[in-house]
């Protein structure tokens, strides 16, 4: 493949400091020379640095609005121009609000191509919170919503824009919602499949599941990856640690079905705090996954199926 890193050093979403150096830190721990030693061709586009977006005005239940609203534009634009080219793009965040550009990029150019589009969202968090929801205003709690439609208080993109159909976002890892979250997520019918989910079902179950829902519809999968999804004794470099998060080995095997399923058309890696990380562990166990999921297995041969 042909891999496009593109960096989004954006902590304003987060209600506190730190991740705007989790694009560094990915590279720090090899993000490019992993996927480069595994075949791929990498380009590193750097980091995206867009100036604040002074059209909106303040909002009192999105801190940072225009801090937010900058990324998502910037990354709508570079994340459809990627997939255009046929290149696959690699957001390195950066917080979580960032995904209200990539996945709209995505969205577009799922549209473009005429297959709809999925979204795997790996995280302890829902991220279904809208200015009227959440209780923190911290937008990296509002992104899901967003790409459904449903956080629709302020015109950050074109109000034109494809959006992502609520029953095609996967949810897995999830273990913290909030009261009105927990409401909006069911009434839209969102798939969430909770730690209990996983300790019940297993999680090759899971995600053997989420594969051939996307390979029957023909879908683009988008995979976006919170470091919180994982225990925080695996990956503490996160601001929002939740306890009894994913196993290594949980991390690792829905990277490695997800490589052989051929499906993911994008991949953002988000949330990683290097200050509060704990000599580069989480940054490296997140190299780690992405070289899963891009063809890095155990012995030569594909995962057998049970
Ligand atoms: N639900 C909480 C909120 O809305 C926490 C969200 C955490 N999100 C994240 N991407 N880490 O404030
Ligand atoms: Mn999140
Ligand atoms: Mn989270
Ligand atoms: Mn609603």
């Amino acid at each position: 493949k042909t891999i496009t890193l593109i960096g989004a050093p954006i902590e304003e979403g987060s209600g506190r400091r730190g991740a705007a150096m989790g694009p560094t830190a990915l590279r720090i721990a090899g993000i490019d020379t992993v996927l480069a030693e595994l075949g791929h061709t990498v380009n590193d586009e750097g980091d995206l640095r867009p100036l604040p977006a002074r059209d909106l005005a303040n909002h009192p239940g999105a801190n940072n609005l225009q801090s937010v609203a900058a990324f998502a534009r910037a990354l709508d634009e570079a994340v459809h121009d990627t997939a255009r080219k046929g290149h696959f793009p690699i957001i390195l965040g950066g917080d979580h609000a960032l995904s209200m550009g990539s996945v709209s990029g995505m969205a577009r150019h799922a549209q473009d191509v005429g297959r709809p589009l999925f979204v795997l969202w790996l995280d302890a968090h829902a991220d279904f919170n809208s200015p009227a929801t959440s209780p923190s205003g911290n937008m990296h709690g509002m992104p899901v919503a967003f790409f459904c439609g449903e956080a629709e208080f302020a015109p950050i993109l074109p109000k034109d824009r494809p959006l992502v159909d609520p029953k095609k976002v996967y949810q897995v890892g999830i273990r913290s919602v909030d009261a009105r979250e927990r409401e909006e997520i069911a009434e839209h019918g969102v798939n969430v499949f909770d730690m209990r989910a996983i300790d019940e079902m297993g999680m090759a179950h899971i995600i053997r599941q989420i594969v051939d829902e996307v390979r029957a519809a023909n879908g683009l999968l988008h995979v976006s990856l919170d470091v919180d999804f994982m225990d925080p004794e695996l990956a503490p470099g996160v601001g929002t640690t939740v306890p009894g998060g994913a196993t290594f080995r949980e991390a690792h095997l829905i990277m490695e079905v997800l490589c052989d399923s051929g499906l993911v058309s994008s991949l953002d890696v988000v949330e990683l705090n290097p200050f509060l990380d704990d000599r580069g562990k989480s940054a490296r166990i997140l190299v780690e996954l992405t070289a899963s999921l891009f063809g890095r297995r155990i012995l030569d041969r594909p995962t057998r199926a049970a």
